[in-house]
C-alpha cells in the first residue's frame, strides 16, 4: 500500500476547449499557466495544478492524480501498488512540473498518476472569478462502492469517514472528511467534483459571480450532513457537476478518531458513521433531495 496524501488535479475531457477556458478562468477563476495543443493547465492562485483540459469527443473525468510522500520513489511506489496485485507503471513528465509519475488504471477504468513535489506550476498570483483555495473532491458513480472503496483503501491508504446507506461513501487521505467519494450508479462516471473556498463570505461571493452570468444553482446553498460542509453546485458549460464548498469537517487527529468538534455536529464527539435518511443523510439544513 503507498499512501496519498492529497489530490492533485483532475483531467478532464472537453469537447468545447475555449468555451471552459473562458468559464474556469474568468468565473471560477483558475488560471491558464501553460497551453499545448489540444490540452490547457489551469492552476489555483497559489499556484497548484488543479486542472488539465484534454480536447476529446464527450466531458467528463479521465484521469486524476494524487500525491504522496517525497520520500517515496518511483520504484518504491511501483513495489508497494505490485504487493496489491496492481500493474503500474513509471512515466516521465506527464504533467507540468512532474519530473516522474507512476500510474496505473483503478477498478473503475479512471487512470490514477501517483507523483512527489507539490504539483507548483506557477508562482502566485490574482484571478478573476471566484478564486479557489484548492481542488477539494471528486465523486464519481460506480456500480459498487464497497468494491471501490474498498480498493482505495488497499492500494493508497483511504480511510472511510462516513456513508449514507450502503450507496455513497465518503474517503478520506489526510484531515480533510472527504477526497474521494464513491455513489452507486448504473455505470462508472463522474459524479461532480468540488473546490473549496475559504469561508462562508467567500461561498456568498460565489453565489454572486454565478447569479451575474446568469448561472443557476442546481443546489444548496445547504449544509452536509456527512462532511458537514456548506455547499452549493452547478454545471459546467460542458454538462459536469461542480460543486464549491467550505468548512468541511477535519480529522486533525487520526488517533483520536473523531472530527474537530463543531457547534453543527448533532454526535458529540462526531465519529466516522452510516448515515441514514431519516437522520438527514444528505443534508443538515437547505433543500433536500
Ligand atoms: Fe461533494
Amino acid at each position: 500500500m503507498i499512501p496519498a496524501i492529497r489530490i492533485g488535479h483532475l483531467t478532464l475531457e472537453t469537447p468545447d476547449m475555449e468555451r471552459q477556458i473562458e468559464y474556469y478562468t474568468t468565473i471560477i477563476g483558475l488560471i491558464v499557466a501553460e497551453r499545448t495543443p489540444g490540452k490547457a493547465y489551469l492552476t489555483t492562485r497559489a499556484g497548484q495544478l488543479a486542472l488539465e483540459l484534454n480536447e476529446g469527443a464527450h466531458a467528463g473525468c479521465s484521469r486524476i492524480s494524487l500525491e504522496v510522500s517525497p520520500d517515496l520513489s518511483g520504484a518504491d511506489i511501483v513495489k508497494g501498488l505490485g504487493n496489491e496485485g496492481i500493474a503500474a507503471s513509471r512515466a516521465s513528465e506527464p504533467f507540468p512540473g512532474v519530473r516522474e509519475a507512476v500510474t496505473f488504471s483503478d477498478n473503475k477504468g479512471t487512470s490514477i498518476d501517483i507523483f512527489t513535489g507539490g504539483g507548483f506550476i506557477a508562482a502566485n498570483q490574482q484571478s478573476i472569478g471566484v478564486g479557489p483555495i484548492k481542488l477539494g473532491h471528486v465523486a464519481f458513480a460506480v456500480t459498487s462502492p464497497q468494491e471501490t472503496a474498498t480498493f482505495f483503501t488497499r492500494s493508497l491508504g483511504f480511510r472511510v469517514s462516513d456513508w449514507i446507506g450502503d450507496f455513497f461513501v465518503f474517503q478520506r487521505c489526510n484531515p480533510d472528511h472527504h477526497t474521494l467519494n464513491f455513489i452507486k450508479g448504473e455505470r462508472a462516471e463522474l459524479a461532480h467534483f468540488a473546490f473549496e473556498l475559504r469561508d462562508f463570505s467567500h461561498l456568498q461571493t460565489a453565489c454572486d459571480i454565478l447569479g451575474s452570468r446568469q448561472i443557476q444553482l442546481t443546489r444548496g446553498p445547504l449544509r452536509h450532513g456527512p462532511g458537514h460542509n456548506v455547499a452549493i453546485y452547478h454545471k459546467t458549460p460542458d454538462g459536469l457537476i461542480l460543486e464549491l464548498f467550505c468548512e468541511m469537517d477535519r480529522m486533525s487527529s487520526e488517533e483520536l478518531g473523531f472530527f474537530d468538534p463543531k457547534p453543527w455536529h448533532r454526535d458529540f464527539p462526531q465519529r466516522p458513521k452510516i448515515w441514514t435518511r431519516e437522520n438527514n443523510g444528505s443534508t443538515i439544513w437547505g433543500i433536500r433531495i
